[in-house]
């Protein structure tokens, strides 16, 4: 049965902050807690319901909280347990749900399970990590399994004489999933924090929980070539560290776990390609449960693209499932440089019009770019294990541009990565004072999105227009029915569809008025333009 529903989460807009860049309230160049509560308003105004925060522990900040000194604390950089309250309590307030990063695979080295871990192959804590013997004939790594940062994914300690695994930066131990101990331990954190009341979680790389028990050699990518821009985590294929099955029947134990509360929702990290994400759906079979779409992100930005890959997702992620659509994240590029300035407001079109939960980076609603880092600014441990790749990711996680007065109204003091340039134009302040901006056009999709049960949950399906640029296809609800036209290109284009005439809901470039009769017949779509129909 088709699910109507307008109730969250399947009416959720969410907004990623990443808390080091989203406001400093003490000035000391870093964002925290309370600099987030300041600005929940803000949010709350742009119609956002959701808010994940990236990991807010307290950590070594190797990998910038990705690296889990304690699961069950804040780190003082951001604030108190008690700020946590305090934000929750006002997000909720504000009518917003807030969803924590949850980071299984691996903890900091820092962490007290990993520092008793290390202390002797005896110890109770041993086995809650992956430690192995040196290779038996070469003498050195176990096996030839990479980290995703460059580099083996072992590292020797001197002390046992063992190597231990990480996935991630050689500070980043991989948990032991298949030691029942490790798996109590942080169901027990889930219910740390959704006792003191939280709304779900995001959960971080939960496909490289399970590895091979057998811990065979990983082959060869025959398509990897080596070269200046090639990632040499691709030289293998990674058939026994990522995606293993048995993750899975982690997953639907942390599902349990929500379950045993009301109204919560998980969001898990999936990089694996469509068939296989597809699978995640069926094995949990939750509602309240979705992996990651970031397909928009992974393939070009090119409408007859688009079209194939979403209609296949959207037919395969029936409507007994909620499907996902994210457009920028802390892992990627900003949407401003990947796809350019021009097609801004198309990309806000098609997120807010698919039938998915948008997920929303901060900036992107006033279209914040790249930065450029100085090599000697660099943080990112991705850039520093392999330099000049393009690699990094600080250049999406400079500090949120708010207004035009120093350090962009982030902070008074310098900021931990420089603010971008372009901050005395691309700002808060001087956008949301602005009803043709791209701010306004993001506020005016998402209350159109709340009020149309089309576009919440309605029908997709997409439509021939004769034209390989442009995208255009139909939420249907009842006798609501709403058409998307969007225009990848910089090319005017004249399409052909099968609908004749319909009212204009909305243009991306607000040139033709709301409510104008359209014709649809023959219709001239302006260069990098887009318009939502009634019809
Ligand atoms: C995820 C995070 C990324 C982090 C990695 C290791 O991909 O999004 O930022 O570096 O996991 O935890």
């Amino acid at each position: 049965m088709q699910n109507t529903s307008k109730t969250w989460p399947l009416n959720a807009i969410v907004y990623q902050i990443y808390p080091r860049s989203f406001q400093d309230s003490n000035n000391d160049g870093v964002g925290d807690l309370q600099g987030i509560i300041s600005r929940l308003q803000y949010l709350a105004d742009l119609g956002i319901n959701t808010v994940w925060l990236s990991p807010i522990y307290p950590s070594p900040m190797v990998d910038f909280g990705y690296d889990v000194a304690d699961y069950c604390d804040i780190d003082p950089v951001y604030g108190t347990l008690d700020d946590f309250k305090e934000l929750l309590a006002e997000c909720h307030k504000h009518d917003i749900k807030l969803l924590m990063d949850l980071i299984p695979n691996h903890t900091s080295t820092q962490h007290k399970w990993f520092l008793e871990s290390k202390k002797s192959k005896k110890n109770a804590f041993r086995d809650y990590y992956i430690w192995k013997n040196a290779h038996p004939g070469s003498g050195g790594v176990p096996n030839n399994w990479l980290s995703c940062f460059g580099g083996s994914g072992w590292e020797f300690d001197a002390e046992t004489g063992q190597y231990y695994l990480h996935s991630f930066a050689k500070e980043q131990a991989d948990l032991n999933w298949r030691n029942p101990a490790v798996v109590k331990e942080m169901l027990n954190v889930l219910r740390f924090w959704l006792d003191l009341g939280i709304d779900g979680f995001r959960v971080d790389v939960p496909e490289w929980m399970i590895k091979d028990d057998k811990f065979r050699d990983e082959p060869e990518n025959p398509d990897y070539k080596p070269g200046p821009q090639s990632d040499p985590y691709q030289q293998l294929i990674h058939k026994y560290t990522h995606a293993q099955k048995e993750y899975l029947e982690i997953v639907k134990q942390f599902i349990e776990v929500l379950e045993e509360y009301e109204h919560k929702f998980m969001v898990t990290e999936v990089w694996s390609p469509s068939e296989q994400m597809i699978k995640v759906y069926n094995e949990i079979e939750r509602d309240f449960f979705a992996p990651f779409n970031f397909f928009i992100i992974t393939h070009p930005w090119e409408a007859r693209i688009h079209r194939q890959v979403i209609d296949h997702y959207d037919s395969r992620v029936t409507h007994v499932y909620t499907p996902t659509y994210v457009l920028g994240s802390h892992d990627k590029s900003r949407t401003a440089t990947r796809i350019g300035h021009a097609q801004l407001r198309v990309a806000a079109l098609l997120l807010f019009t698919l039938r998915g939960i948008p997920f929303i980076y901060y900036g992107e609603e006033i279209g914040m770019e790249d930065t450029l880092i100085p090599p000697e600014k660099v943080h990112d441990p991705f850039e520093k294990n392999i330099p000049g790749m393009g690699l990094g990711r600080d250049p999406e996680r400079t500090p949120m541009q708010w207004d035009n007065k120093i350090f962009a109204g982030f902070s008074e003091h310098e900021p931990w990565l420089p603010v971008n340039d372009n901050y005395r134009q691309v700002n808060v302040e001087k956008l949301t004072g602005d009803d043709e901006s791209l701010h306004a056009l993001y506020k005016e999709l998402i209350a159109m999105r709340q009020n149309s049960e089309a576009l919440l949950t309605g029908k997709y399906s997409s439509w021939d227009t004769g034209v390989d640029d442009i995208f255009a296809y139909t939420r249907h609800a009842g006798s609501e029915v709403i058409l998307v036209i969007l225009n990848y290109s910089n090319k005017p284009h004249k399409i052909t569809l099968p609908f004749r005439k319909g009212k204009l809901l909305l243009d991306s470039h607000g040139i033709i008025e709301k409510g104008t009769d359209m014709l649809l017949y023959n219709l001239v779509v302006p260069a990098n333009n887009g318009y939502l129909v009634n019809i």
